[in-house]
């Protein structure tokens, strides 16, 4: 294998074979083709495309590149969830123990913030005692105990991807087709899953900022991964706004908790419902949408979900009494109210403002060695349609570095739209479905 005539190949617009792509894939794993060469191809991938082929290929080749989980021993169907990153979303944290709720395993491995999109690992980390860093053989044991469990990537699956992806993330080639979709799917079908369904974010708060980009890629993570023997299906879901009404580590984890305490507002609501249903169906647990939909109600209503989230909290030694308590959630922090500047309706909030709003305040990382402190984001959002008198409270900030509000409240300040009247009608959530 000469590594440059693959780039070669690539550039000038070739279809790559599946043992040179598995070639170089496997030598970038082991040290032998340097971060220069895989750059370029990185690069030349970006510009060139990849067939659906060539994708599925790159995917398998990174899976690989590691070890993949055995689920057999659980005896249960499994499924799990990925977000493509948004504001605001903390439906992992609700979804997975509602499904477990319903009689199939979640073993959801998670990643942490990328930009302005929180991460589940670091929401989770909020919660005293949290460990996202379980052995493989410890979070199985953790799935088979409460049903579900939330960890980050081992050292030792796909790290190909991990290699990958940090050098993705300084030659700019993030933004790729082929590359999100072997990145993804090269973690998640090393979960060993029989069902997998995709969350592809899509607006201004999300990696892909039209409904064009967002359908492509949601028709390509579920062809590769059906093309690699897992049951996929994707929604598409705006990310024009921010999810519920918490951004951040903190705020989002009490938000999580308040939803499956049954106070979850109207979006976190239906977005949680529409992708565990697909959960519920893809796995052939339920045979129509209106009995996974009762099904997942009567565990959310119920409290058997929050008492799934409990029980996973305790196990990977994480401090349980945050349920009770959401005041446990913000040692430390310090608020500071946003008031609005003049009375009317919210028509509008610009989700991207409020996650450059939570990276000042300290919830992501503006560089990769960045600490992120646990309590910080952005609570109590008005959401849109609600009105507002001149100095009522829009959100409130939540950090352990106060000298970061004035930034922060500039950012909240241009988020919000205020108007006269209201919007004429509620903004669409749920955008489409790629099956
Ligand atoms: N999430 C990933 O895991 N990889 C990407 O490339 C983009 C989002």
């Amino acid at each position: 294998m000469i590594p440059q005539w693959i780039i070669e190949k690539k550039r000038d617009g070739g279809v790559l074979s599946d043992s040179e792509i598995r070639e170089f894939v496997d030598a970038f794993t082991e040290g032998t083709v340097p971060d220069y060469q895989m750059s370029a191809l990185a690069m030349a991938i970006y510009f060139k495309g990849m067939t659906i082929a060539e994708t599925a290929a790159l995917t398998l080749a990174m899976l690989e590149s590691g070890t993949r989980l055995d689920t057999t021993p659980l005896g249960r169907p499994t499924a799990d969830k990925h977000s493509t990153g948004g504001i605001g979303d903390k439906i992992s944290l609700i979804l997975a123990p509602l499904v477990a709720a319903c009689g199939v395993a979640v073993p959801m491995i998670s990643g942490r913030g990328l930009g302005i999109t929180g991460g589940t690992l670091d929401k989770l980390e909020a919660i005293p005692g949290y460990r996202t860093d379980l052995t493989e053989k410890a979070f199985l044991k953790v799935v088979n105990t409460c049903g579900c469990s939330i960890i980050g990537q081992t050292r030792r699956l796909a790290p190909a991807d991990r290699k990958l992806y940090a050098l993705r993330d300084v030659t700019g080639t993030v933004p790729s087709i082929p590359l999100i979709t072997a990145s993804i799917l090269s973690k998640k079908l090393a979960e060993d899953l029989d069902a997998l369904v995709l969350d592809v974010k899509c607006g201004r708060g999300a990696f892909m900022k039209t409904p064009a980009m967002a359908r492509n890629l949601a028709k390509t993570l579920v062809q590769v991964a059906t093309a690699l023997g897992t049951r996929t299906a994707a929604v598409i879901s705006a990310m024009d706004l921010p999810t519920g009404c918490a951004v951040g580590n903190a705020p989002e984890v009490a938000e999580a908790i308040a939803a499956l305490q049954g106070q979850a507002s109207a979006d976190v609501e239906d977005l949680t419902l529409t992708l565990g249903c697909r959960m519920l169906l893809l796995t052939r647990v339920c045979r129509t949408p209106a009995e996974a939909r009762t099904r997942l109600c009567d565990a959310w209503k119920s409290g058997r979900g929050l008492d799934i989230f409990r029980k996973m909290i305790e196990l990977q030694q994480g401090n349980s009494r945050v349920i009770d308590r959401p005041e446990l959630l913000f040692k430390g922090a310090q608020r500071q109210v946003v008031k609005a500047p003049r009375a009317g309706f919210v028509t509008a909030i610009n989700s991207e403002d409020i996650g450059r709003a939570c990276l000042i305040l300290g919830a992501g990382r503006q560089r990769t060695t960045d600490r992120v402190d646990p309590t910080a984001g952005v609570a109590d959002l008005k959401q849109v349609g609600t009105s507002v008198s001149r100095g009522e409270p829009l959100a409130v900030l939540v950090s352990r570095s106060s000298h970061a509000f004035p930034e922060a409240v500039q950012f909240i300040g241009r988020a919000f739209e205020l108007q006269d009247r209201p919007p004429a009608r509620p903004a669409k959530l749920i955008l489409g479905a790629c099956v």
